[in-house]
């Protein structure tokens, strides 16, 4: 199930981070904006609960976000997205799966787990910016899968077509979020036109 998030907000948002003049500390800014907006729109359909509560005026039965809600940025990229999320959110609480992509092969190796024990009982938003060839998405949703999540959201920045037919493919019933679906993949798995690699971009690096 895939969700374009096509509003002139978060395209403005995004023509800004792809344009390969936009400088770490703008393109950070950037991303923690468009996070929270993406987050949003993935919260569309959230679980709620009742709770009766008090105004200044009367008693009345109001609606809640149904937690735990678990943020899960996959490091590094996902970090940029999931700072704005948190501040949407600030009740989630946030878990952290460090994964890389090998170069050559394209396949991502798995460095770093932390998730909160509780996680299965509520809704995950898993984060990352680039959806390339579905690798490391792929490889984080086994990882929540085997933790016993049932609603899990995939909010990517951009995605690429090979990379949500991968993940449709493994996960034909988690809900896919992204700004843009776009064009292809290059012959080194990076994303056309895409923004170049997010993570260098974030943290300056190359
Ligand atoms: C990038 C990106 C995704 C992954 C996407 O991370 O942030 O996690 O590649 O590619 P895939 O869909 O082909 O798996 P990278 O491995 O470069 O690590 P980084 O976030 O630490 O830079
Ligand atoms: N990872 C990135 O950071 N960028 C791409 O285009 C593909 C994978």
């Amino acid at each position: 199930m895939l969700h374009i998030v096509d509003h002139p907000v978060t395209e403005h948002i995004l023509a800004a981070a792809r344009d390969v003049k936009t400088t770490p500390a703008r393109f950070r800014r950037l991303l923690k904006r468009i996070g929270g907006l993406l987050a949003y729109e993935a919260m569309r359909t959230a679980p709620q609960v009742d709770k009766q509560i008090t105004t200044p005026m009367e008693t009345m039965a109001a609606k809640r976000l149904s937690m735990p809600i678990t943020i899960v940025p996959i490091l590094r990229a996902g970090l940029g997205l999931a700072d704005g999320m948190m501040e949407l959110l600030p009740e989630a609480q946030v878990g952290h799966v460090g994964l890389v992509r090998d170069e050559q092969s394209l396949q991502a190796r798995s460095y770093y787990e932390r998730l909160p024990a509780n996680i299965a009982d509520g809704l995950v938003l898993l984060v990352d910016p680039m959806l390339a060839t579905g690798g490391s998405a792929v490889a984080a949703l086994q990882k929540l899968r085997d933790k016993g999540c049932k609603d899990i959201r995939l909010i990517c920045l951009l995605a690429a077509p090979e990379g949500v037919r991968c993940v449709e493919g493994e996960y034909p019933g988690v809900p896919i979020i992204t700004a843009s679906l776009d064009r292809q993949l290059n012959d080194i798995g990076y994303i056309l036109p895409g923004l170049g690699d997010a993570g260098d971009r974030l943290f300056g690096t190359e």
